[in-house]
Formats: C-alpha cells, structure tokens, sequence
C-alpha cells in the first residue's frame, strides 16, 4: 500500500519522519521530496532494498541509483580516493544540487550502481530529505520516483499517479512542489578535466568557476543525440516523455521563434491534427495579440522567459499536463541555453525524443 504523509517542507514534524525511517531500516521504500525532484529511496548499503527501487520503477537494472548523504563526512562511507579538489567543491557546493561521479567503496552494493564501480553520491539541500537520512542512519540511495520514462516527480500527486495502481508498500513524504523543478547537475570527476553528464540547477557557469577549471560538456549532455552508455548510463533511455507526441521549436531570433511556433502550428491544424502550445507567458501574450486564430487552442503555461527558473519549476508538471489536454502534437517553446536554460532544454529536447525544428 502507498501510504502519504503530508510534512512541512522547512519544518518536518519527526513522527512521520520516524515512520518513513523504519521503513528505510527495514528494507523497504521510501518516495521523498528533495529540492530537484522527488526521489525513491532504499537503505544504500542493503543490496534487496536496492533491488526494490529497480522492480517498483521498472529501471533498467543497468542504470545505477544516485546516493544521497546527510553531510561530507558521509562521503567517506560510499566512495573512495576522492582527491582534494573533490573535498573542495563539496565543502562548498554541498548540500545542494551536485552530484558527482567517485570510485564506489566496496561496502556499496554493485545492485546500487549498476555493476559501476562508480558511484554518484550528493546531499540533498531540503530538509525532508536531510532529515531523512539522518534518521535512517544510512545513506539513501535514490533515482526520481517516477516510473521509468515518465517525467520526473516534481509534485507528490505525480507519484500517486504513477503508482496507485501497483501494489507495493512505501511512504510517500509529501512536502508539495520541490524547489528547483530539474534533476541534480551530474560531473564525473573520475575523469580529468571533468565532464558534465546532466545539467541542472547547478550550472555550468557556476561549475566552471567552482572547479577553477574547464568542464568538457559532451554533445549528449545539450540533450542533442544518445549518450555514450560507458559514460553516461542512464542517459541513452527515452527520458522525462509524455505520451502525447513534442516537438520543440528553437530559434535564436524571438521575433523568428513566436513566427514560427505560430507556422507550425498553422501547419499541424491544416493537417486536421489537434495542437497544444507549451510556451512562456511573453510568448502566449504576443501569439494572442498578433494571432487570433491560434488564441483558441490549449496553451499549458511554462513559466516566464524573463525567469526560467520559474520554467524549471513547471516543467515536468508541464509534460504531464500535455497528456490530460488531449491532443496529438505538443508544441513548445525552446529557451536560451544559459544558465538553468541548459538543463530545461536537455530535458525539453530528450521528452521530444529529439524532434526539433530550428529557425
Ligand atoms: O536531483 C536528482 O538527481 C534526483 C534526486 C532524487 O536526487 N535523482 C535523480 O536520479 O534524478 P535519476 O533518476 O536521474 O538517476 C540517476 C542518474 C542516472 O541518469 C544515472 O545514469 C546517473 O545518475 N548515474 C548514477 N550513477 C552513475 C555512475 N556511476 N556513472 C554515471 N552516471 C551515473
Ligand atoms: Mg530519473
């Protein structure tokens, strides 16, 4: 059985903290809120919880689990020779939204990396979820809780969607909408320079300065093409994909890319299909003043351009939203891809399953 427990997101309340702990102790899992995503947590170092998180997601058993530490101290426990450097950066970046790539201690189960003898380790910047770990006395070990595929969890009611109809006993921690909306930025620091393997809120500007050094961003990592599978595992499945096809149109002129997400979608309804517009607030105003025909369809709201981490925030939900609208083809806005702009257009082009106009 799901079982939700509503907590505070600044102040959680230990008891259902306690609760969803023992869970952890005793093998089983946990759906937790961290400030990216929500996650599906085990007990790292019990290789059959582990297992558990794979079954529930349905998850490739070759696509390795991020575990999550409670402080730097912990890092020890899950990873070995982490350089000095590495020391540096989490002392300073930690808890936030960092993952890094170490050499796996061997007390970390292969069921938890994929067979890696890698490990991607971060701590959470959310209460709940330090809390969590705290009380479980054991670094969790968590993807988004999502069913494998689907668009991350950035609110509890996506959890519920994706598994009330599996019969599986977890907690659910509901601490409503996560903060930043986008997975953890992702860096392999086996590798010299570094490499960036996900983008996220941590970006690669401040990553660049973090590190004092450059930060090879591979073609994959723009969301553009299929990842090298021995770098980057988890990033050649489809990811974060609505059911309802997408298709993004990216332009580096505004006034060429408001013209053209209205051709195309002239062109779609020509062709009798229903269309559905993902756009920005500034978008939706210009479309409906200078096009009034369009004005009629569906528009699921992203967030402001003028902000894009208010785009962030929305985006998963947003993806879901495309589904509920009922309509064969989504159209949606690409965005600069500076700051958290490279992490919502890797998404944005990977749910696309890469259909990308460009002007
Ligand atoms: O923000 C986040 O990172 C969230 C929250 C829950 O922490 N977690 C998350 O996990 O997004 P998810 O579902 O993306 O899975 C972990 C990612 C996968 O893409 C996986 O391939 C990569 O981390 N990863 C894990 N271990 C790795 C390793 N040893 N080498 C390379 N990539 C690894
Ligand atoms: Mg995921």
């Amino acid at each position: 059985m799901l079982r939700v427990y509503r907590v505070d997101p600044i102040n959680p309340s230990p008891e259902a903290i306690r609760i969803a702990s023992d869970y952890i102790k005793r093998g089983d899992l946990v759906a937790f809120p961290t400030e990216t995503v929500y996650g599906l947590g085990a007990d790292t170092f019990n290789a059959n919880a582990c297992l558990k998180v794979f079954k529930a997601k349905g998850r490739p058993p070759d696509n390795p689990l991020i575990v999550h530490v409670s402080s730097i101290d912990e890092l020890g426990k899950v990873a070995i020779d982490i350089p000095d450097i590495v020391w540096q950066i989490v002392n300073r970046a930690w808890p936030g939204p960092l993952t890094l790539i170490l050499p796996r201690s061997p007390d970390v189960p292969k069921e938890a990396t994929g067979g890696r003898n890698t490990v991607a380790v971060r701590s959470p910047a959310h209460p709940v979820a330090l809390m969590l770990i705290k009380y479980s006395g054991t670094p969790i070990a968590a993807p988004s809780a999502n069913k494998s595929g689907r668009p991350s969890p950035t609110l509890a009611e996506h959890i519920i969607e994706d598994y009330k109809n599996d019969n599986i006993d977890m907690i659910l921690l509901d601490a409503g909408s996560t903060f930043f909306g986008v997975e953890s930025t992702i860096v392999d620091v086996t590798r010299n320079p570094p490499v960036l393997l996900r983008p996220g809120p941590f970006t690669l500007e401040e990553l660049r300065s973090l590190f004092g050094m450059d930060i090879v961003v591979p073609e994959f990592a723009r969301g553009l093409g299929e990842a090298d599978a021995a770098l980057a595992p988890g990033m050649k499945y489809r990811h974060y994909a609505p059911r309802t096809r997408l298709l993004i149109v990216e332009c580096g002129d505004y006034d060429m890319l408001v013209k053209t997400i209205h051709d195309t979608t002239v062109d779609y309804l020509n062709k009798g299909m229903r269309v559905a517009l993902l756009i920005t607030k500034e978008t939706a105003e210009l479309l409906s003043t200078r096009y009034t025909e369009i004005s009629e369809l569906p528009i699921i709201l992203l967030g402001y351009r003028g902000n894009p981490y208010t785009i962030a925030t929305n985006l998963f939900d947003s993806l879901r939203n495309l589904d509920r609208v009922n309509v064969d083809i989504g159209i949606a806005e690409g965005i600069e891809e500076r700051g958290i702009g490279l992490a919502i257009m890797n998404r944005l082009r990977k749910a696309s399953g890469f259909s990308i106009i460009k002007c």
